[in-house]
């Protein structure tokens, strides 16, 4: 792991994936140390982040390195037009590892193929979103104290989301079966069925939940991607698909908790949020644990 770029969650095996999690567990132990010190961050965010930035950056801060970068590319000279390609080979020269978000499919490998220092991939276009599995994965390690033979319910934006193609490859290697809960305009691509098919994994696609949300192991809610919709029409049809009630969740099993990768609009109503099933906000702080081992592994600074 050590130098290599993340890019999608399938550039790490199934016992990288572990190693992240056992080293993070360790961090939220003791997740202040100065393992970064004289190493530079840079965040490169070409699309809006809150967590993902935030988190990776607390991260950093908690670790003793320094961060430098951007949050939003009309601040960076890629405004001027300058290509993808020059701001990378330039952002090599002043830093250690970049973290990079773009709004196109592609560019966070592309990037690293220009690149002298390892990238991580934080979110490109629809495709993948590596180090969001990671903190999912941890997540529900967590709460089911297990990752094999767990019902995954993931609901709304199928097609767009990238955490949820990311997810998928990754609970694919632990047995899940999945339960695809849709729009049929959002339903989960072609591909990623094959992909399942290949691997003998069972899946369901249903466009409602209701009825069957008492299999579920873990319920993952997402947003309806407005910002990937070329047609606003589409998004006004399908932007309401779901919101899941506290009263929904009455007759699920006791083990249920529920997963969202953050930002809500209103796909889960904030009557749960005070359910002991929902696990969102805790969710999103252990992207700080998780990211300190990712940076710590590909950096080599992990014992
Ligand atoms: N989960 C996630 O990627 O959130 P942000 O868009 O706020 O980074």
């Amino acid at each position: 792991m050590k130098d290599k770029s993340l890019i999608s969650i399938n550039d790490y095996s199934k016992d990288e994936m572990l190693r992240v999690l056992d080293l993070a567990a360790e961090f939220e132990q003791n997740p202040s140390r100065d393992i970064l010190s004289g190493k530079v961050i840079a965040t490169l965010f070409f699309e809006p982040s809150t967590r993902t930035r935030l988190s990776f950056e607390s991260a950093v801060n908690r670790l003793g390195g320094k961060i430098i970068g951007f949050s939003d590319s009309a601040s960076s000279s890629a405004t001027k037009g300058e290509s993808l390609k020059d701001t990378i080979k330039t952002v090599c020269n002043y830093s250690d590892l970049i973290v990079m978000r773009h709004p196109i499919e592609g560019s966070a490998r592309y990037a690293s193929e220009v690149a002298s220092v390892p990238i991580i991939n934080a979110g490109d276009g629809a495709n993948q979103h590596p180090t969001q599995t990671l903190l999912d994965l941890y997540s529900i390690r967590k709460t089911q104290e297990k990752l094999e033979d767990l019902n995954l319910f993931i609901v709304g934006d199928l097609k767009y989301g990238r955490t949820v193609h990311s997810l998928l490859m990754a609970m694919a290697h632990f047995n899940a079966t999945f339960y695809f809960i849709s729009p049929k305009e959002l339903r989960i691509p072609a591909e990623y069925k094959m992909h399942l098919d290949h691997l003998n994994l069972k899946y369901h696609e249903y466009t409602d939940f209701r009825d069957i949300a008492g299999e579920a192991d873990i319920i993952y809610m997402t947003r309806v991607q407005k910002e990937r919709f070329s047609d606003p029409i589409e998004y006004e049809k399908t932007k309401n698909a779901y919101v899941l009630r506290n009263a929904m969740l009455q007759e699920t099993r006791s083990n249920l908790k529920v997963l969202h990768p953050l930002p809500r609009v209103n796909e889960i109503s904030t009557d749960v949020d005070d359910s002991e099933k929902a696990y969102y906000f805790t969710q999103a702080l252990n992207g700080v644990y998780t990211r300190q081992a990712i940076i710590s592994l590909i950096l080599g600074l992990n014992n």
